[in-house]
């Protein structure tokens, strides 16, 4: 199962160090290519030559060799590694990996690193149940970190509690399902848009006209692509998410400028996935100076915004085009309109009456519309609609 796959294994400080010699004979049992980092730290807890002698290579700790000059590229190592297992993972080493601190050979490998990482946490129990520990792992989670549990128990300290890092056959039994899980690169070389969010229209320096939309949805579908090798771009009204990895940004903040980002865009893409909710009027007029009120109604003039996906249909050509449709009422026939009018091959179908649907939320229920049929799809997460959105691209662009 991990025959010939190149392991970068990192080991920080923490007393758990000495479980990673019997990780690392593990991972070498089952075919792995073993190449080992440790902290300066991880030095006094296990010593450099059982590591070496149990990787078969000479362990890594400071980004040159004093003796000679040799420099360790974690450039090199970063690009080698099909996995970059940190085991144990101190809550010192999480929180710099959350921040960007870069201080020793193992961060700039992680920062440098293109493949799958992985993390077991081992601490006190206090330490990883802290706010703080708990925030970065969930950082690292969301940036796509594997985060290994640790398990409950006694602890070096005497205390017990949850802070163990996982048993070394727990480990590799997790590094193989990373491994398993991994989807193939069967959009290598293609290129995608895809616009996400709600974009926001200014009435005065201070108010604006938007909508309920988080981006979760389109974020999920633009990591889905990149996941699958496509190369992505992401046009992105404001929202709170992180940028999945792997994925282009661009931010924009009114429909106008999502107009042209995509417009733009469009003329190197393959297809593209509109997600965006988008403004459908804008104000007239912005005012330059905050409005004031007075005791008298106001009426805001309102001008319609251009529909991007339209204009993204009328140059399709053999393209793919994904349109969304979050309706109330109405909701099949709306939707074949959408498909007829905006040219799209396909529409993702949501319903506010769906308990679990649209804005927001973590989950999704959503109908595939096409020409030729409408598949209703059972209530998941985000994630797993967006690989069943994938795989219907996938299935007619082959
Ligand atoms: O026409 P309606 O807004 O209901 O259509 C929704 C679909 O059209 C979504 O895919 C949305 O991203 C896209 N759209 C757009 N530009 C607009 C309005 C909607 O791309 N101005």
């Amino acid at each position: 199962m991990l025959k010939g796959k190149h392991i970068v294994l990192g080991i920080t400080g923490s007393i758990a160090a000495y479980k990673a010699a019997m990780l690392c004979r593990l991972l070498v049992k089952e075919g792995a290519e073993v190449r080992v980092i440790m902290t300066p730290l991880a030095k006094q807890f296990i010593t450099p030559l059982t590591m070496a002698t149990l990787s078969k290579h000479p362990i890594l700790v400071e980004f040159f060799n004093p003796e000679n000059g040799e420099w360790n590229s974690h450039v090199s190592l970063g690009e080698w590694a099909d996995m970059l297992l940190i085991a144990p993972a101190t809550a010192n080493t999480l929180a710099k990996m959350t921040t960007g601190i870069a201080d020793n050979l193992l961060l700039t490998t992680y920062l440098s690193a293109r493949s799958k990482v992985a993390v077991a946490p081992a601490m006190d129990l206090d330490m990883y149940a802290h706010i703080t520990t708990q925030q970065n792992l969930r950082t690292l989670a969301e940036r796509g970190v594997a985060i290994i549990e640790p398990a409950a128990g006694e602890l070096a300290s005497g205390l017990v509690g949850k802070g163990r890092m996982a048993e070394p056959e727990d480990i590799v039994e997790q590094v193989k399902a990373l491994f398993a899980a991994e989807v193939c690169r069967t959009m290598e070389g293609k290129s995608y848009i895809v616009t996400a969010g709600a974009t926001i229209e200014p009435i005065d320096p201070v108010r604006y006209i938007t909508n309920h939309s988080t981006g979760k949805m389109g974020y999920a579908i633009a990591e889905e692509l990149a996941a699958r090798g496509a190369s992505v771009k992401l046009i992105t009204g404001r929202t709170a998410l992180a940028t999945p990895k792997g994925v282009e940004r661009v931010d924009v903040l009114t429909a106008e400028d999502m107009y042209n980002a995509a417009v733009e865009a469009w003329k190197g893409a393959d297809g593209a996935v509109m997600c965006a909710a988008v403004a459908d009027y804008t104000p007239q007029h912005v005012a330059e100076r905050k409005l004031k009120k007075s005791d008298d109604d106001m009426r805001i003039e309102l001008k319609r915004t251009k529909d991007i996906a339209k204009e993204l249909g009328a140059m399709k050509g053999e393209r793919v085009l994904v349109g969304f449709a979050l309706e109330t009422d109405n909701e099949a026939a709306n939707a074949e309109g959408k498909l007829e009018r905006k040219n799209l091959d396909f529409v993702v179908l949501n319903s506010l009456r769906d308990k679990g649907a649209g804005f927001g939320g973590d989950t999704n229920k959503i109908t595939i519309i096409d020409k030729a049929s409408a598949t209703e799809h059972p209530l998941m997460s985000k994630r797993d609609v967006a690989r069943i959105i994938v795989d219907k691209i996938e299935s007619i662009t082959k």
